[in-house]
């Protein structure tokens, strides 16, 4: 069989796993995928590299901090709960004795703590020169909450913690993502298969979850969804940004994805889905496969000119399939709105 041929066979056959969702999102997916699926990144290609991983105090982000450690990355693990960041780090020194790993703490829900927390960091990093670039941004930090609840600005955790807080830390560190030409950032924001059951809401009140004539009451798994919808969605929208895609402004640049993990064995699936993780639990990916496209995005910097920017296991994804309708871009635009107007910030 030719390459060519070779080629077209595994795309179909990738492309069956993905539609089948058993099969591709479970540990069924990797251990076909890595037959054909693009290579490993070379040992050590993040020496001397910054990355920054959200939620990284437990399942996919704790895997994803020693991946990211035995590419030689400094990784900079940032959890909201103290304790839980020094155990992690403790944890993976453990394994990667000689692993550089920085503890940061923030709440990635609360606006005010983003603002300061990246203040901080860029003041540390100014102070170190030509180490003081990011090279990885993971916005991996996510929750499922079972009633609506409100951050300390007012805003519904859900779309705080996966989208207000994520988009408000990427504005605040671009500048050190592009700080070296050379080697440009990458950004990559966690979402989740699950945003395929969801679609936007284009006004204010709806996109943060207030109750509108019509809408039933708040669901934790439809926040969860839309919110992870918003996530590719905005992906998406920095992507066309000049200032990031080296456009007519000629800004360095820097990449942003998003991917979903599959469907893997962490501590969040076991506490909010235990029905899920009952049926599917032999069937769950390891935590590290779930990171694994992270990485590799970051790592590598696959070049996907012309295609969306969401992923699963090292491939580009459709954001919606074929029976579905596409985004609305009047709730899109409302959307971009509203996250600009929540976090004090402007999309150029
Ligand atoms: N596992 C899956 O099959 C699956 C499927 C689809 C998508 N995902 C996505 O993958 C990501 C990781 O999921 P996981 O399964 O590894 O979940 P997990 O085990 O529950 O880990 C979630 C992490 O996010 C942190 N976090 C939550 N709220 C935060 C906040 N306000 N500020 C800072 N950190 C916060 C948690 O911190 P604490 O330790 O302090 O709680 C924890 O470290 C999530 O974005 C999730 O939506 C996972």
């Amino acid at each position: 069989m030719s390459a060519r041929a070779a080629s077209r066979l595994t795309s179909a056959l990738d492309t069956v796993l993905d539609r089948s969702l058993v099969l591709g999102y479970t540990r069924i997916g990797p251990a076909l995928r890595r037959r054909w699926w693009p290579a490993d990144p070379e040992p050590g290609c993040l020496a001397g590299q910054r990355v920054v991983v959200t939620g990284a105090t437990s399942g996919i982000g704790e895997a994803m901090v020693t991946s990211f450690a035995r590419l030689g990355a400094t990784v900079h693990v940032l959890g909201r709960n103290p304790a839980k960041v020094s155990t992690v780090v403790a944890e993976v020194r453990r394994t990667l004795p000689g692993a550089e790993l920085v503890e940061e703490v923030c709440d990635v829900g609360d606006l005010d703590a983003v603002r300061a927390w990246c203040d901080d960091l860029t003041a540390r990093l100014a102070a170190d020169g030509d180490q003081g670039a990011l090279r990885g941004l993971v916005h991996n930090a996510g929750a499922m909450v079972t009633e609506r609840t409100e951050t300390a600005q007012g805003h519904e955790l859900a779309l705080a913690v996966h989208v207000l807080g994520p988009h408000l830390m990427t504005e605040r560190l671009l500048p050190l993502l592009g700080a070296d030409p050379g080697s440009p950032g990458s950004v990559v924001w966690m979402s989740s298969g699950g945003m395929y059951s969801a679609g936007l809401r284009s006004t204010p009140d709806e996109i943060e979850f207030r109750p509108v004539e019509g809408e039933q009451e708040y669901s934790g798994v439809r926040g969860y969804a839309r919110t992870k919808r918003m996530q590719v969605e905005i992906a998406d929208a920095w992507n066309d940004r000049p200032d990031v895609a080296g456009g007519p402004v000629g800004g360095p640049v820097v990449r942003v994805e998003s991917c979903h993990p599959g469907w893997a064995a962490t501590p969040g699936i076991t506490d909010s889905l235990p029905g899920f993780d009952k049926v599917m639990g032999p069937l769950l990916r390891d935590a590290g496969s779930g990171a694994d496209t992270a990485v590799w995005l970051v790592a590598t910097r696959p070049d996907s000119a012309g295609t969306h920017h969401f992923w699963h296991d090292r491939r580009p994804r459709p954001t919606t399939y074929p029976v579905q309708r596409r985004t609305d871009p009047a709730a899109r635009r409302a959307l971009l709105d509203h996250v600009a107007a929540a976090t004090g910030t402007v999309w150029p």
